[in-house]
């Protein structure tokens, strides 16, 4: 137990990052959140660890360090959220948009951790035409680290899922990192991954009703006592009506003209295939459905295709735990 390298997850959310972290045998010491709600389930889920509340914009290392009386971390994580980046010349500056991004810099510099992973939007590396990833390696190499950059397919990586996120990964000491082969080329599909849980709400800790019918659910289900979080969305009539003219797999163009353009997204009225993975869940916006009841899927479902465990129960709303949900990197990609 003492040798587990330990971490900080800055930007941490509910936690998906951290808790990969945890399943690789990692010692998660501390997670910073603006963010209660998210702060109440990392806490909860993440029983060694301490989360606290607090603006990375204001905050810096030197106040977090004495609140905490963490000195020295191997390991700091996050992902800084990204509203773009301000460059002059070839450089990332400080201005308000980068501050978050700087405040993750400021934390490496402080702690000066044996490793860091940043991860963020895949088009990070596309940004200011390779400016923005350039700039961000340098900033890091100057501290001392060598960095590499690559995005990832979590799909591709045992998660039901075809998100994409970009991680900087950086090593002191020229110890050099290597980025894991992809383990499949076979992904796991939505059906793989929700097809035990029911059409219908479940009051939180209803045990199951079946076996496992994948070895994904098996895994998920792991040491976990029932199903949480799996409440439904009522839709309105009209919703339900038109979601159920669309096939597992279909979209808007399934349906009758008139009704095409009942919503102006292009996401919208989207139904999961049931043999390919799911596409990027959000945190909520209703567009995608199940793809075989007519309604979104449960907080419970969007879970499952993140990757989390079954035994990884979100609280707050039921808003701000699809919001946690679908802000987080899928546990198993951070694995
Ligand atoms: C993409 S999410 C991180 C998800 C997390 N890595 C995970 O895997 O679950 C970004 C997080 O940054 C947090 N955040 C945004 N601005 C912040 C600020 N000024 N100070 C602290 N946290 C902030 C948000 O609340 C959000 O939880």
């Amino acid at each position: 137990m003492k040798n587990k390298p330990t971490v900080i997850d800055l930007f941490c959310g509910c936690g998906g990052l951290s808790y990969g972290f945890i399943e690789a045998g990692y010692d998660v010491l501390l997670g910073i959140d603006h963010w209660k709600d998210a702060i109440v389930t990392f806490e909860n889920t993440h029983k060694n660890a301490k989360g606290i509340v607090a603006d990375l914009f204001k905050e810096t290392p030197q106040e977090i360090s004495k609140k905490t009386g963490i000195k020295n971390i191997d390991v700091i994580i996050g992902g800084p959220p990204c509203q773009g980046f301000s460059i002059a010349g070839k450089r990332i500056i400080d201005d308000e948009r980068n501050q978050l991004y700087k405040s993750f810099v400021s934390f490496v510099d402080f702690y000066k951790p044996k490793a860091f992973v940043m991860e963020n939007v895949p088009n990070i590396v596309s940004m200011g035409k390779g400016i923005v990833k350039d700039s961000i390696i340098e900033d890091f190499e100057k501290l001392g680290y060598s960095v590499i950059y690559k995005v990832m397919l979590a799909s591709e990586f045992g998660v039901p899922q075809n998100r994409r996120r970009a991680f900087f990964v950086g090593t002191k000491n020229n110890k050099e990192f290597v980025f894991p082969e992809p383990i499949t080329k076979n992904p796991l599909s939505a059906k793989d991954a929700i097809s035990d849980l029911p059409e219908k709400s479940l009051t939180d800790g209803t045990k199951y009703k079946t076996e496992p019918k994948s070895d994904y659910q098996k895994l998920i289900r792991g040491k976990s006592d029932g199903i949480y979080n799996h409440e439904i969305t009522n839709h309105s009539e009209q919703t339900t009506s038109i979601i159920s003219l669309v096939p597992d797999g279909g979209n808007y163009k399934n349906l009758p003209e008139e009704l095409r353009k009942t919503r102006n997204v292009n996401i919208a009225w989207t139904r999961l295939n049931s043999k390919k993975p799911s596409f990027t869940i959000d945190t909520g916006h209703r567009h995608h459905f199940h793809y075989k009841y007519n309604r979104v899927p449960t907080v419970r479902e969007s879970a499952r295709i993140q990757s989390f465990p079954d035994t990884f129960i979100f609280l707050g709303s039921k808003t701000s735990q699809y919001k946690q949900v679908g802000n987080a990197v899928p546990p198993i990609l951070g694995n």
